[in-house]
Parts: structure tokens; C-alpha cells; sequence
């Protein structure tokens, strides 16, 4: 039998997270299947070699907060956004200030970088890009991708932004500096204010819809009358004036 509530527990004290807003039958699948490559029976000896390996703890905060990411995923709601970006957000607010929340690599913010270097949207500050794990956050600042993780950036952008050798893509400095990463756990951790657009996607699938329903309320204060949220293509918002939004287009809603 297995003590997910004594595992719960432990992850909050030992490795500072909180898994309780996760939805549990698919997390303590994804925890159970885990678990059993180490060789370990039980959560208890699962800590324990979560404690004593670097390698096991790794595979578990990788395995467990699922950082499959991609440039410009689901490219015709990026593009639909991308067309917001040019013909309303920056005529109507100018420099705008922008949260890439729960980034991954950063693909989603580098992304964003791009539109706004491309159509020559100024910046308030620099793109802020959250997500709860520090591994990943660590890749992102890099900048460096396998031709793999960059097939969804066209020829031009290609070329305009990245050198390469071989299957190795390096970002420029000029898209990376216009993002700064950092940690956030977007449940429990406070969020920042004055945004013109929210890109928050294929994250809140994993959540409790309790802690969904929440979050919407959170981004949607966090937002300026008038600005953007943008979800992942399975992340309809039903009702969305309930959380003060409107919806825009799919998977865009506007701040009321
Ligand atoms: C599937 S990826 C989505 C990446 C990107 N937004 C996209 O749509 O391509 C989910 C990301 O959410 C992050 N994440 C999971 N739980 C989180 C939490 N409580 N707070 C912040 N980020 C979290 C994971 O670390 C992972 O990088």
C-alpha cells in the first residue's frame, strides 16, 4: 500500500514542493510508475533514494513536473496571438510588460522575444519567465537547443536568431536578453501585477480544478484592464466572466 499522503508530506518538507494541488489519480500514477524503475517497493524507500541519489531526485522532479515544450506550439493560436500583439496590445498600450508563467526551456518566452523583436514591440521590462523547476530554468538561460526543439521556428527566424554547429542551435544574445528567468511555484508563490499579456500553457491540466479556478482568478487580477491571457490548446476557460475575463479568440481572454 502506498503512503501518498506520508510522500506528499515529505516532498513539501525535504525538496520544498507542494504537490497537493496536482490532480492525485494521475500524479500517483506517474509517481507510482517512477518509483518502480528505481527498484524501490515503497514511497518510504523511494525517499530515501530520492535523499541519497542526485540522479534518482533529478529523474523524479523531471518526471514529475513534465516539461514537454515547443517554439510557437499550436503555431495558428501563436500566430492568431502574434496578430494581437501587432494590431491591438501595442497600439493600445505601447511597451508592454509580459509573463511567460510555467516557461519549461523557455521556447514559449524566446518565442514572444521574437514577435516582439520582429514587429518592433517595445518592451516595459524584460520578459519574465517562471516556472517551479530550477533544472529546467537552468537550460533555458543557456539558450541552447537540438535542431529537434527548434523544428517549429521557421527558416526566417532561424536565421535571424540563432548560429549553429551541426544539430546544435545557439541562441543570440539579442532574444536572450530580453528574458529574465526566474523561480516561481505558481501555486503559493505570489504574482506580479501591471501585465499586458499572460501566456500560461499545459500546466493547469495538471491541477486540481479547485487550484484552476484559483489560478484564473490570480492571472486575471494580475493583468491591466484590457490585456491578454493566453492558455494551451486544450485549456478552455468555461465561463471566463467569472474570473472578470472575456474570451478574445481561442484560448485568448481579454481582461475586462
Ligand atoms: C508541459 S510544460 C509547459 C511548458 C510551456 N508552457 C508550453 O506550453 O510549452 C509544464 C511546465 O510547468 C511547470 N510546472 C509544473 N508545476 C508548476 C508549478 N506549480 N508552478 C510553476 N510551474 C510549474 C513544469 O516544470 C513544466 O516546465
Amino acid at each position: 500500500m502506498l503512503n501518498f499522503e506520508f510522500f506528499y508530506a515529505w516532498t513539501k518538507e525535504h525538496l520544498n514542493i507542494n504537490l497537493d494541488g496536482y490532480k492525485e489519480k494521475q500524479l500517483q500514477r506517474r509517481i507510482g510508475t517512477i518509483m518502480k524503475n528505481t527498484g524501490a517497493a515503497t514511497l518510504e524507500e523511494y525517499a530515501i533514494k530520492i535523499q541519497a541519489d542526485p540522479i534518482v531526485k533529478k529523474n523524479f522532479l523531471n518526471y514529475i513536473t513534465i516539461n514537454v515544450t515547443d517554439f510557437f506550439r499550436n503555431r495558428e493560436v501563436f500566430d492568431e496571438f502574434e496578430d494581437l500583439m501587432v494590431t491591438y496590445l501595442e497600439p493600445r498600450f505601447g511597451p508592454l510588460k509580459v509573463w511567460s508563467a510555467a516557461c519549461s526551456t523557455g521556447a514559449e518566452a524566446f518565442s514572444l522575444a521574437m514577435i516582439m523583436d520582429k514587429h518592433k514591440i517595445a518592451q516595459a521590462e524584460k520578459i519574465t519567465a517562471t516556472d517551479i523547476d530550477e533544472t529546467i530554468l537552468a537550460k533555458a538561460k543557456k539558450g541552447i537547443f537540438t535542431s529537434v526543439e527548434i523544428k517549429n521556428v521557421d527558416e526566417e527566424n532561424r536565421k535571424r536568431y540563432f548560429t549553429h554547429e551541426d544539430h546544435t542551435f545557439y541562441l543570440s544574445n539579442q532574444i536572450k536578453n530580453k528574458v529574465a528567468f526566474k523561480k516561481h511555484d505558481l501555486i503559493g508563490d505570489r504574482f506580479g501585477r501591471d501585465y499586458h499579456v499572460i501566456v500560461c500553457r499545459n500546466v493547469t491540466i495538471y491541477f486540481k480544478n479547485e487550484v484552476k479556478e484559483e489560478l484564473y482568478q490570480k492571472f486575471s487580477d494580475a493583468l491591466v484592464p484590457g490585456g491578454l491571457f493566453f492558455t494551451g490548446a486544450t485549456e478552455t476557460i468555461y465561463s471566463p466572466e467569472k474570473y472578470g475575463l472575456i474570451k478574445r479568440a481561442s484560448f485568448i481572454y481579454e481582461k475586462i
